[in-house]
């Protein structure tokens, strides 16, 4: 059982940048469960309309429409498309993210200008557009999707660590300067999520399996991203706006990776 209603979101629009796949896909679908109706935008068609059929299947109304965010043309036109659908758009998810792992000196230039044009770019576009074609006359809630890097040197990951630094600067800008016009912004940096590309895809550099490597013993699942962004949107946090939350099992401020207690199973009750 959720901790929210399942009406907390009822007459609200969603969008979800990436949203057909991964995490945005796990986030559309909760949102969705309290009652949002969902837009979602993605580069490969198959993938909006496999998604499009499960939030069908789930009783959740959906619009979809292919996007290339890095493109501002296709992302105003998309947005129009939310708004001539369903008349608001109350909740904006930048979720749609490239990424390779690479070392730095690996990385072509159009390598690193392709995931900084998606990532941070992308962020930018979408935002904008969502903030002149409907927020900034009556508001919202946007989240941003980082990643648990700040701070830190993260090897194989030079351009999205760079690209979500801008995203956090982003963030805590448009939550200043749209603050008052009642738009609230924050973000979240997912750890390790269980069956996503970019989990997937690291593994696959490092030849490791990543599974359970947090202080809390176990990978986490779109859901866990799902409801904090739940929760961020929601009233409960109406007076947060302008922060970086790590949802990430403890594990970016584990200092030395020392277990000195057995890790426990996650149960029903304390979930
Ligand atoms: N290793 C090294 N370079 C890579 C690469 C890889 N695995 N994947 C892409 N590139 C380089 C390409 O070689 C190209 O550079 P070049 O023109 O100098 O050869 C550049 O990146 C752009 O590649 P292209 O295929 O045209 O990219 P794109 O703009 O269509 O998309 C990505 C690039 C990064 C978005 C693509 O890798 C991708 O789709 N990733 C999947 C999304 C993902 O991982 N999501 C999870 C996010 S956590």
């Amino acid at each position: 059982m959720g901790a929210f209603r399942s009406d907390l979101l009822a007459g609200q629009v969603a969008f979800v940048t990436g949203g057909a796949t991964g995490i945005g896909n796990g986030i559309a679908h909760v949102l969705g469960r309290h009652g949002a109706r969902i837009a979602i935008a993605s580069r490969k068609v198959e993938n909006l309309e496999r998604a499009a059929a499960e939030f069908d299947a789930a009783g959740i109304e959906c619009f979809y429409d292919t996007c290339d965010i890095r493109e501002p043309e296709e992302v105003e036109r998309v947005v129009a498309g939310v708004l001539e659908r369903f008349g608001s758009l109350d909740i904006l998810v930048n979720n749609a993210a490239g990424n390779f792992p690479a070392p730095m000196r690996k990385i072509s230039y159009n390598g690193f200008r392709a995931v900084v044009g998606i990532d941070l770019l992308g962020t930018y576009n979408v935002s904008k557009a969502v903030f002149e074609a409907w927020m900034k006359d009556h508001g919202g809630n946007v989240v941003n999707i980082s990643a648990p890097f700040e701070g830190m040197g993260v090897s194989l990951q030079s351009h999205v660590a760079a690209a979500k630094a801008g995203v956090d600067s982003l963030t805590r800008t448009c939550a200043v300067e749209w603050g008052p016009l009642g738009i609230r912004v924050n973000a979240i940096a997912p750890g390790e999520i269980a069956q996503t590309e970019g989990v997937a895809r690291f593994e696959e550099a490092v030849g490791t399996r990543a599974e359970g490597s947090n202080p809390l013993g176990f990978a986490g699942a779109t859901d866990d991203i799902g409801n904090v962004v739940l929760f961020l949107v929601s009233e409960a946090s109406r007076f947060v706006s302008g922060q970086v939350f790590c949802v990430d099992g403890a594990s970016g401020v584990d200092a030395f990776k020392l277990r000195v207690e057995p890790p426990t199973e996650p149960t029903d009750e304390s979930s």
